[in-house]
């Protein structure tokens, strides 16, 4: 089988997405238009080109510029639809994703808005094909510590739908410990833990979001390559790394799709799994994340598979429900 039809077929789960990273230009628009929002854009192709990024922190302010445009409930329904749509066109048949409360909330739109809307597309995709899908609540770490323990406070009625905590936004100067109190907290109710660490931040941020926050994944963490004591030990814990490809190029993390270094951590026995993060800010889904890889590295069938493998195993799946995908 060609490359392209083995990537369409395989079933995959898909763990690092920020589901406001899958809003499309063309919602935005029509959104803005809805609620009567100005926008620094005339036309889609404006917003398209608008999306040429030197570093995380230009595509941030973009990001929760676009989020703007999501005021009431259907909004997020929306959002949320138009991305499970896109799991099931390209068999990923399992998605943990993140939202950011904060971006919203500091708008003041609360969470009776934002989760009835999100919950209602999950379930009506659950229905419709049997999309399997849960929540990450993801703290924005450029703010405070008293923020994130508010965000965790408002998200009590709604712990049923929230699976893990996560943290994400601009990484430099903002390091993991600086959450350790809240993440301790949120393991106490019961909630499962990742973080992104090493993407622009040092590897040293990468040990600080193992044994400060005790999570379970690593979101990101292609820059644990500068580290070869960290290396030795996500291969020996087989501590999933989330890499997302066509991110790290739009965001300069690497200059060209030659150089990513994910095989060199695929060769290295570490528990890798490929992602799209903001498939819409960053030029492309899951399967366009795969493509891209296969169109420029020395990648192999078995590769493939394994990557797509990896994403069950690294998923917060009971095993029964691994075992049916493995
Ligand atoms: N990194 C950090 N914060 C984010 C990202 C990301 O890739 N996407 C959305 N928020
Ligand atoms: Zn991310």
């Amino acid at each position: 089988t060609p490359i392209a039809e083995l990537i369409n077929s395989l079933p995959k789960a898909e763990l690092h997405l920020h589901i406001e990273g899958t809003l499309e230009p063309e919602l935005m628009m029509s959104l803005a238009t809805k609620h009567d929002i100005a926008l620094p854009y005339s036309t889609i192709d404006d917003v398209r080109s608008a999306y040429n990024f030197d570093n995380l922190q230009s595509f941030l302010d973009l990001y929760y510029l676009g989020a703007s445009v999501l005021r009431d409930e259907d909004d997020f329904y929306r959002l949320m639809w138009d991305y499970l749509c896109k799991c099931k066109e390209d068999n990923v048949v399992h998605v943990e994703m993140m939202f950011d409360p904060q971006t919203h909330t500091e708008r003041g739109i609360g969470f009776e808005v934002f989760m009835p809307g999100f919950t209602r597309a999950m379930h009506q995709a659950e229905q419709e094909w049997g999309q399997s899908s849960l929540l990450i609540m993801s703290f924005l770490r450029h703010l405070s510590e008293d923020s994130a323990f508010e965000t965790l406070d408002a998200a009590m009625p709604y712990l049923p739908m929230i699976a893990a905590v996560g943290l994400d936004s601009s990484e430099l100067g903002n390091p993991p410990e600086k959450f350790a109190r809240v993440f301790a907290k949120s393991k106490s109710l019961g909630l499962l833990r990742v973080a992104h660490a090493g993407e622009e931040g040092p590897a040293e941020y990468i040990w600080s979001a193992l044994n400060e926050l005790d999570v379970h994944r690593i979101d990101h963490g292609v820059r644990s390559v500068e580290d070869t004591q960290l290396m030795t030990h996500l291969a020996s814990k087989q501590m999933p790394l989330t890499v997302c490809p066509l991110s790290n190029i739009k965001l300069c993390v690497f200059d060209k799709m030659v150089d990513h270094n994910i095989l060199t951590l695929l060769d290295a026995g570490l528990l890798v799994t490929v992602n799209a993060d903001d498939p819409s800010y960053f030029g492309g889904y899951l399967n366009d994340n795969y493509r891209a890889l296969a169109a420029n590295l020395p990648i192999t069938h078995e590769q493939v598979r394994t990557l797509a493998e990896n994403s069950f195993k690294a998923s917060f799946l009971d095993d029964v429900q691994k075992a049916h995908w493995l």
